[in-house]
């Protein structure tokens, strides 16, 4: 039986490290994720953001350091990382789609051949969280026929179709034109209100703030401040996450008082 550990905690990170080469990117990782918690994590680029994500989702292996997954440290095995990826889904900033597949196809096909459901069950599944989407009247069209925001909203579906226990987003609004964002954006607010655990690296600072349980602020390779978003965007305890809020806060969020002013973090 593998070591278990914070029971509690859907993910937990453990002293995590990792170097490509000669080079560290992630340092001394540590935080936990409880049940319906939703994580934003921001930073600076090249902070190591994806690659936390990454590690997390094993895409990436660590130098050092475990990963918890419901008490259980995860394997390497690749057998154990394609189980734990079942359940541990995620969504990049370029989509991922299937180009030839048709959307209803995207959103099936890892439900029949990775967890071998049925194609009834994997249509139902599509259909029901395309529709939460708002992607029901696309679900014969391909991914070239779409938006960059439609195809965002089809991958969140397909990664719902898994019934993940969390959700990890890799800037899922990045790459879209502005006008695309907001509906994305929505799309993720009413997922966190279900319940569903997910941990969101973005650049959008009032998401953040409005929408997590926690934030954390990355920055070189270390998590600096891992706070309430209260805390963080209107009370920063460290400079460099005064530093790094003030390029999207007007003028000095850090002493802005109790943080009720919406305007003040709209990035
Ligand atoms: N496969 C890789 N091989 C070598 N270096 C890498 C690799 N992936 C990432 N890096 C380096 O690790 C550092 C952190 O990269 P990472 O992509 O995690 O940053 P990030 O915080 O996600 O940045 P951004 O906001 O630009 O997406 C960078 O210096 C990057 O060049
Ligand atoms: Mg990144």
């Amino acid at each position: 039986m593998a070591e278990t550990k914070y029971n509690d905690k859907v993910i937990a990170i453990e002293d995590l490290s990792k170097s490509f080469g000669d080079h560290q990117v992630l340092r001394k990782i540590d935080f936990t994720v409880g049940k319906g918690e939703v994580i934003c994590i921001v930073g600076s680029s090249g902070s190591g953001k994806s690659t936390l994500l990454r590690c997390i989702n094993k895409l990436e292996r660590q130098t050092d350091g475990k990963i918890y997954f419901n008490g259980c440290v995860v394997a390497d095995k690749q057998r154990d990382i394609n189980s734990y990826r079942s359940k541990v889904g995620m969504v990049f900033q370029s989509f991922n789609l299937f180009n030839n597949m048709t959307v209803l196809k995207n959103c099936m096909i890892a439900v029949t051949s990775v967890l071998h459901e049925s194609k009834e069950e994997a249509r139902e599944r599509a259909i029901k969280h395309l529709k939460a989407v708002g992607m029901a009247p696309y679900i014969n069209a391909y991914p070239a026929q779409l938006s960059g925001g439609q195809k965002q909203r089809v991958a969140i579906a397909r990664a719902l179709c898994m019934n993940p226990e969390v959700l990890l987003f890799d800037e899922p609004t990045s790459a879209l034109d502005p006008e695309m964002v907001g509906g994305v954006l929505n799309v993720m607010k009413e997922l966190a209100q279900t319940g569903l655990t997910m941990i969101i690296v973005t650049h959008e600072m009032a998401f953040a703030r409005d929408v997590s349980t926690r934030t954390i602020f990355m920055d070189k390779g270390y998590i600096v401040e891992d706070a309430s978003p209260q805390e963080l965007f209107y009370h920063p305890k460290n400079p460099r996450t005064r530093e790094f809020l003030s390029r999207f806060l007007e003028g000095d969020g850090s002493d802005s008082s109790d943080g009720d002013g919406k305007e003040a973090a709209g990035a």
